[in-house]
C-alpha cells in the first residue's frame, strides 16, 4: 500500500503504511514527532495500534474472534482450557506429548508456599477477592524471582497458571471462614478449582461434569482479547522490564474496574435490582438512555464489537443448556433475555451499535454453578491469565520493544513567576 500523506502547516510528509495479515491498515507514525515536531492525540486509544501482535485477531464489525487463527467457536467447542493456554502462549496447538507434559507441569505446581497462607489471615473477611488476587500474584515474585543468566521464564509461567486458581479458591475460603482445601493432582484444571472452592474436609465432594465443562468453556472464552485495557496495562508495566508477576498483578487491577471485567458482577446486581423492582425493563432501558443519569446497561456495548460479541452468543446458548442440565431455573436469565430483546429493538442501542458483551451472560452461568458474585471477576482473571502471559512474552521477546511512554498535549499554565 502507498505511503499516507500528511500536510501539516503547509508542508507535506510521507508516512509509511503497514498492512496486517488480515488486511488491517495502519499508518506508521513512529517517526512523526522527529520529522514534524507534532504528536497524535487519541483519547482512550480508540485509533491507536500500540503493537504488532500475532496472538489474537478480532474483527469487531463482523463479530470475529480468533486465537492464533482458530475461530473462537471451534476452540470453545473442541478444546480444553489447558491446551488453549499452550496455544496462546507458545503459538501452536500442542502435540499429544506436549499437551501431556504441559498438563503435568500445571498439575505439579499448584501448591502455594506455606508462608503465603499466612498472608490470607491478615485480610478482613469482607476483602474483595480481586484485591487479594492482585496482592498474592505480586507476592509470588518474592518466592519465585525472575530467572537469571538466560534461564527460561517458562517455569514461572507454569507456576503462575497453576497457583492462580489455588490463590483464588483460598481467598474465597477465607471470606467464608472455611478451611483452605489443598489442590488435588488427580483432577483437571477446572475440576481442581471447583474442588478447592466447594469441598470441605467433613464431606465427600463430587465434581459435577456439567459445571466442570461450563467452567472450561468460560475460561476459554475469556482467554485473550488482544489489546484491551488490562492487556495493555500488562504490556505497559512489562515494557519497563518489570517481572512477570508484577505485570500480571497490574493486569488484575485493571480488569477489576466495572467498565472492564468488573462488569460481570455489576450485570447480576443490575438484574437483581430490576427483579426487585418488579421487572420494569422499560424503566431501566429509559434510564440507560438518559444523559442526565450515569446508569448504563451493564454487559452492553463494546469498544471493538459493533455487530455482535461472538463470546456472548456462545454464552447465551450455553446458559440455556447448562441451567437445563443442572435443573436450575433462574428468573434472572429471563430478565436478561427480555432486556436484551428490548434493547436490541431500541434505536438508541441500535444506532450506537450496543450489543450484549461477554459479561452479560457469564454472570448467569457463574450463579448457576454456585460461584459467589464477588468471585466473578476473579473467574475472568483466571481465564484471561494465559492471554496476558502470551502478550507479555511476545513483547519481551520482541527485539524492537521499547518502554511504553506516551506523550501529552500540555494544557496547563504557561511559565509564570511565584
Ligand atoms: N448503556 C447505555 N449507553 C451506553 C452503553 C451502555 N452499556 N455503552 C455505551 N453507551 C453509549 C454512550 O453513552 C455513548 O453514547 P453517546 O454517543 O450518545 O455519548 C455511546 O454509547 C458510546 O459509548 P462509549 O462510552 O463512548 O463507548 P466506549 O467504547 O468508550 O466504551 C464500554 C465501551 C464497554 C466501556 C461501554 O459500552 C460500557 O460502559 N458498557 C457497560 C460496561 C460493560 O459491560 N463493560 C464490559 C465490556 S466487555 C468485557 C471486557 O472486555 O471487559
Amino acid at each position: 500500500m502507498d505511503d499516507a500523506k500528511l500536510i501539516l502547516d503547509g508542508k507535506e510528509y510521507s508516512l509509511p503504511t503497514i498492512v496486517g495479515s488480515e488486511g488491517e491498515v495502519g499508518i506508521d507514525i513512529s517517526k512523526l514527532r522527529g520529522t514534524t515536531g507534532a504528536i497524535t492525540l487519541d483519547s482512550g486509544y480508540g485509533n491507536t495500534g500500540s503493537c504488532k501482535s500475532s496472538i489474537t485477531f478480532i474483527d469487531g464489525e463482523k463479530g470475529i474472534l480468533r486465537y492464533r487463527g482458530y475461530p473462537i467457536e471451534e476452540v470453545a467447542d473442541k478444546m480444553r482450557f489447558v491446551d488453549v493456554c499452550y496455544l496462546l502462549i507458545y503459538g501452536s496447538l500442542p502435540t499429544a506429548a506436549e499437551s501431556q507434559a504441559f498438563r503435568h507441569e500445571l498439575t505439579h505446581h499448584t501448591l502455594l508456599h506455606e508462608d503465603m497462607k499466612k498472608f490470607f489471615e491478615g485480610y478482613p473477611s469482607t476483602a474483595h477477592p480481586m484485591s487479594i488476587l492482585s496482592a498474592m500474584i505480586s507476592s509470588l515474585a518474592s518466592f519465585y524471582p525472575d530467572p537469571v543468566n538466560g534461564e527460561s521464564v517458562d517455569l514461572n509461567i507454569v507456576r503462575l497458571l497453576s497457583k492462580v486458581k489455588t490463590i483464588a479458591a483460598f481467598s474465597y475460603k477465607k471470606s467464608i471462614g472455611q478451611p483452605m482445601v489443598y489442590p488435588n493432582n488427580d483432577l483437571s484444571y477446572a475440576g481442581d478449582f471447583l474442588n478447592m472452592m466447594f469441598s470441605v474436609p467433613a464431606e465427600k465432594y463430587e465434581i459435577n461434569k456439567v459445571v466442570e465443562n461450563a467452567l472450561n468453556l468460560l475460561l476459554i472464552l475469556h482467554a485473550d482479547h488482544e489489546q484491551n485495557c488490562s492487556t495493555s496495562t500488562v504490556r505497559m508495566v512489562g515494557s519497563s522490564q518489570a517481572n512477570l508477576y508484577a505485570s500480571m498483578a497490574a493486569g488484575v487491577s485493571a480488569l477489576w474496574g466495572p467498565l472492564h471485567g468488573g462488569a460481570n458482577q455489576k450485570v447480576i446486581k443490575m438484574l437483581e435490582m430490576i427483579q426487585a423492582d418488579g421487572g420494569d425493563y422499560d424503566k431501566y432501558v429509559k434510564l440507560a438512555k438518559d444523559k442526565d443519569s450515569d446508569f448504563r446497561l451493564m454487559g452492553f456495548g463494546h469498544r471493538v464489537y459493533k455487530n455482535f460479541d461472538p463470546r456472548a452468543q456462545i454464552l447465551r446458548a450455553a446458559a440455556d443448556k447448562v441451567l437445563t442440565n443442572l435443573g436450575v431455573t433462574d428468573p434472572l436469565l429471563n430478565i436478561a433475555k427480555k432486556l436484551e430483546q428490548i434493547a436490541l429493538e431500541d434505536t438508541y442501542f441500535v444506532d450506537r451499535k450496543l450489543y450484549p458483551n461477554v459479561d452479560f451472560y457469564s454472570g448467569i452461568l457463574y450463579r448457576a454453578m454456585g460461584i459467589p458474585t464477588d468471585m466473578y471477576t476473579v473467574m475472568f482473571a483466571i481465564g484471561r491469565l494465559p492471554g496476558w502471559i502470551a502478550q507479555w512474552k511476545e513483547m519481551r521477546e520482541d527485539p524492537n520493544a521499547r518502554i511504553y511512554r506516551p506523550r501529552q498535549i500540555y494544557t496547563g499554565e504557561t511559565k509564570r513567576s511565584l
